[in-house]
């Protein structure tokens, strides 16, 4: 082949199969026994939600995690926050079901830990207290 040729080869190539670098990883869904009602998430979305918890009690991940070992179920916190997931999954799904999250809004739907939490790790009971 004529190096003419040969270039023109190439790019047909190039063309037809898209270049590699614009084939981003088909991204997977995050699956693990512990983690047990955030299931069918992506792992960006995943992230995400966990930082919406953060945000929601004003605290940081090691509260609920061991570090370096996010599956651990050691801290009995964990726990307690496994079990207001489930609580407000279960109020959205009685109370909101038609509610849509928009971009940037957590997956459990209108009421999210920011409801009730505001930023603290415990929830006001009344002004002031
Ligand atoms: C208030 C507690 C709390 C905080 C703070 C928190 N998480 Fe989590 N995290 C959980 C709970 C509860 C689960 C399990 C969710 C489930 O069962 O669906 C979890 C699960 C995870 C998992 C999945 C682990 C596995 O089983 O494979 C990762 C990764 C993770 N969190 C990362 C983070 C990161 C990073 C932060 C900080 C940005 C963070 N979390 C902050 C409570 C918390
Ligand atoms: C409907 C209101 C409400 C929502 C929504 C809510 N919480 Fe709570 N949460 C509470 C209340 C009330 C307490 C205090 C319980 C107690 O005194 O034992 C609490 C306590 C906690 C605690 C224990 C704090 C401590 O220091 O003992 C954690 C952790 C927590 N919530 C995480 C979450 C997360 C994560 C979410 C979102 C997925 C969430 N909560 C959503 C009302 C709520």
């Amino acid at each position: 082949m004529r190096p003419g040729r040969l270039l023109t080869f190439a790019l047909s190539i190039l063309v037809i199969s898209g270049p590699v670098w614009a084939q981003a990883p088909t991204p997977e869904k995050v699956s693990s026994p512990n983690v047990k009602i955030l299931t069918d998430l992506y792992a960006q979305q995943f992230q995400e939600e966990m930082n919406l918890i953060v945000q929601g009690l004003g605290v940081t991940c090691d509260l609920c995690h061991v570090p370096r070992n996010f599956a651990s179920e050691d801290k009995p916190i964990k726990l307690k926050a496994r079990q207001m997931l489930e609580m407000t999954r279960a109020l959205n799904k009685q109370y909101f079901p038609d509610y849509k999250p928009k971009e940037g809004e957590s997956v459990l739907g209108r009421v999210t830990c920011y409801t009730c939490h505001k930023g603290e790790q415990l929830p006001k009971t009344s002004i002031g207290r």
